[in-house]
């Protein structure tokens, strides 16, 4: 996917997927835009995805500025307001964004917000300084993703910190997603994988990535910090009914072996960095 004309082409789909279903839209039942809606949303995205509240680390952003790259429905953009930071957000999709900006509004939260492509970002959002860029399972969905980090070195200060979340390769996800839908056909993978990344299939682009392979992609930063975490364990037909229970082949598991096997297999890479010394300005 190198080509300029084609990726013109590919983004377009990319924004129309999202576009289609923004993603945790069916996080809740209530009528969609509301605070019950809202809250819903939040609650469902925290049970299933616990690790993010940790990760993202709300309080430690207030006062700071913060520039989110894929806010989606704003879940973690409205955290990160409420505990005090000053919350840029971008996204592709408009129906996303629109979401996100009503979430804001109906919290009685401030924010600024883009719509446009991370890889074009300092076209679309003011290029200043920012102490956080976050992006949580964003930048594996676009399809040139070396652009999107050459952009960000523009927003960073030495001591800004990025926190991103990529998915994973070595993960027990692609292993389902390559035997239990692809019959083992490994050598299929990489279609694989972007049809059923995603609770919508048939995902334009979804990259995934070894620590070698983050380690490549953010070659202009430090990774200060690499670990794996998320296992979904629930059974799917449940969980689409709103109820939560445990696929059997994990349910005998032990809390503290599924969660060893997690940072083993997890399918997001999280991770923590910082731009090299000597690649931006103060
Ligand atoms: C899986 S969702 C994640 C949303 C949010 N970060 C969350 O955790 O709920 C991926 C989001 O990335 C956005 N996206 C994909 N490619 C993008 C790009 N090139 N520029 C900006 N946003 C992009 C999509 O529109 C979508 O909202």
């Amino acid at each position: 996917m190198a080509a300029t004309a084609e990726n013109a082409s590919v983004i377009d789909q990319v924004r129309a997927y999202w576009n289609r279903r923004p993603c945790n839209i069916r996080h809740s039942t209530k009528p969609v835009g509301t605070r019950e809606y809202f809250d819903e949303v939040e609650a469902r995205k925290y049970f299933v995805e616990p690790h993010i509240p940790a990760f993202a680390d709300f309080e430690r952003w207030r006062g700071k500025k913060v520039l989110e790259i894929g806010s989606g429905l704003g879940t973690d953009s409205v955290n990160f307001a409420r505990a005090g930071a000053d919350v840029t957000v971008i996204d592709l999709s408009d129906e996303s964004l629109e979401l996100c900006k009503k979430r804001f509004e109906v919290f009685g939260l401030k924010g600024r917000f883009y719509s446009g492509n991370a890889e074009e970002l300092s076209k679309v959002v003011p290029v200043e300084k920012y102490d956080l860029i976050y992006s949580f399972g964003v930048i594996h969905h676009t399809p040139d993703p070396d652009k999107v980090f050459e952009q960000i070195k523009q927003y960073c200060k030495p001591e800004t910190e990025l926190r991103i979340m990529l998915y994973s390769r070595w993960s027990w996800k692609v292993f389902w997603i390559i035997f239990g839908y692809g019959k083992g056909q490994f050598w299929k993978a990489d279609e694989l994988v972007r049809t059923y990344s995603e609770a919508q299939t048939g995902s334009p682009v979804t990259f995934y990535y070894s620590f070698d392979g983050v380690r490549r992609l953010m070659h202009d930063y430090d990774v200060t910090k690499l670990s794996k975490d998320h296992i979904f364990p629930y059974q799917i037909d449940k969980y689409v009914k709103y109820e939560y229970e445990w696929v059997w082949y994990f349910r005998w598991m032990p809390m503290p072996l599924f969660r060893w096997f997690e940072h083993r297999l997890g399918w997001h890479t999280l991770i923590w960095a910082r731009p090299r010394p000597g690649v931006v300005s103060a």
